[in-house]
């Protein structure tokens, strides 16, 4: 069993598609682990996006992902890092294939509704960054 990292973006909140894309993975056959509604700091969107700093994109990036709520999530399954990204589709909308989120919902590589982990050492680490491990549920624990 695998864990990631999720983030429906500040676009993708104040577009209405919490509901849309939160259902796309639960019919994938995914699990919802964690989910916090909240906006993400100054400091919180360095730390995550740290390995980006130095681009040109970098500073537009954290401005944008610190400017709205966000609906951060931890999500578990068997494969969930690769099954996740293939559902969100490429990071250009415009490498995305149909029927992934990026494609059918967006325009922009700077606007593209969420954030899925690339590995299992990012996965570990944004989750850590965002949620404490009580916050984690545990179905084995639950009915
Ligand atoms: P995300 O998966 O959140 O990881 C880094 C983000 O930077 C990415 O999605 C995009 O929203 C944004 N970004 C903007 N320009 C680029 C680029 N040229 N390459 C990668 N990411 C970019």
């Amino acid at each position: 069993m695998e864990r990631t990292f999720l983030m429906i973006k500040p676009d993708g909140v104040q577009r209405g598609l919490i509901g849309e894309i939160v259902s796309r993975f639960e019919r994938k056959g995914l699990q919802l682990t964690a989910a916090k509604f909240m906006v993400v700091s100054r400091e919180l969107a360095e730390t995550h996006y740290a390995e980006h700093k130095g681009k040109v994109f970098y500073e537009p990036l954290l401005e944008f992902i610190a400017s709205g709520p966000v609906f951060a999530m931890v999500w578990q399954g068997d494969n969930v890092i690769a099954l996740s990204r293939a559902l969100i589709g490429k990071t250009d909308a415009l490498d995305a294939l149909p029927g992934t989120i990026r494609s059918d919902f967006a325009v922009h590589t700077n606007f593209n509704l969420i954030h899925g982990s690339d590995s299992a050492a990012n996965a570990e680490r944004e989750i850590g960054i965002f949620f404490s491990p009580s916050e984690l549920v545990n179905y084995e624990h639950t009915i």
